[in-house]
């Protein structure tokens, strides 16, 4: 028999080429947005007070350029946050910008990587993993007891399915010619006033995540994510949508038994 000490397959994770339009985005092109319009995204449309996160461990993951796992800095009183992202050259940029001795920055990826935290936001990441089960399973497994996850996910929707055609076009296009079609594509998600609030260039990336040509894009039912989660051990009672395709999740028992039979009062 060989000495040799024998390492688990790593199939569910992925290159940092699958990721390469997204090193792109975030190294070269700059992102606008205000204080403001990230404490909505950290607290107002997540439901939770400017206190939230006094003493936790958050996590930011798939962090892209960083600008969440800032705003968790500058924002909140948390022990420690912690930013995990798969792009060497993303957490090289973060490092540049986010001095906060509080934020730990993890070059890994989602579908292994071991922390713990008492909150977890992840935000555009879950669709383009290699595997979004494992990924998620591997996240609420890094959440502590009574830990929470707020977590995004593309949505199957027709206009999302109408879209697919022009992304299997769009998506060959090399990276800069694509980021040069972003002005004209950008009104497409300002539709709805989530993509208004940051503006025309935050709606330009947006834009540009949905159509460049990174390896994974999956998209979900309401079903299908509820789903996932009972697969992953959530009870579905610790499961609360918070807007669509936005989900806040608890790690946990729930203690509560609750009787479908009717009551009068
Ligand atoms: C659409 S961006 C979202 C960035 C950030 N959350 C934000 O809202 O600004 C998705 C990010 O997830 C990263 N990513 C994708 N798959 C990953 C994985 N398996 N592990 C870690 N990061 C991953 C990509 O490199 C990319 O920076």
């Amino acid at each position: 028999m060989s000495d040799k000490p024998t390492r688990p397959a790593l199939v569910n994770v992925q290159t940092e080429d699958s990721c390469a339009s997204f090193e792109w985005q975030w190294t070269q092109q700059t992102v606008l947005d205000s204080k403001s319009t990230l404490y909505r995204k950290l607290f107002e449309s997540r439901g939770v007070w400017y206190d939230h996160y006094d003493g936790k461990i958050v996590a930011d993951v798939g962090s892209g350029m960083g600008r969440l796992t800032w705003a968790l800095a500058e924002l909140t009183r948390a022990r420690e946050i912690i930013s995990v992202e798969l792009s060497p050259m993303s957490v090289a940029k973060q490092r540049t910008y986010i001095t906060d001795p509080r934020v730990k920055f993890l070059q890994a990826d989602l579908a292994i990587v071991k922390f713990k935290a008492d909150v977890i936001h992840a935000a555009g990441v879950i669709q383009h993993t290699r595997d979004p089960f494992v990924t998620l399973s591997n996240l609420i497994d890094n959440l502590t007891e009574g830990g929470e996850l707020f977590i995004s996910f593309y949505l199957r929707t027709m206009a999302t399915q109408m879209l697919q055609p022009l992304r299997l076009v769009l998506s060959r296009l090399p990276k800069r010619m694509l980021w040069s079609l972003t002005p004209l594509l950008a009104p497409l998600f300002m539709v709805r006033w989530a993509g208004r609030e940051s503006g025309y260039k935050t709606a330009m990336h947006t834009a540009y995540d949905w159509f460049g040509s990174h390896e994974f894009q999956y998209y979900f039912t309401d079903r299908q994510i509820r789903r996932l989660f009972n697969q992953c051990g959530i009870h579905p009672h610790n499961v609360i949508q918070i807007a669509k395709g936005l989900y806040k999740v608890r790690k946990g028992v729930f203690p509560i038994m609750l009787e479908e039979e009717l009551r009068a009062f």
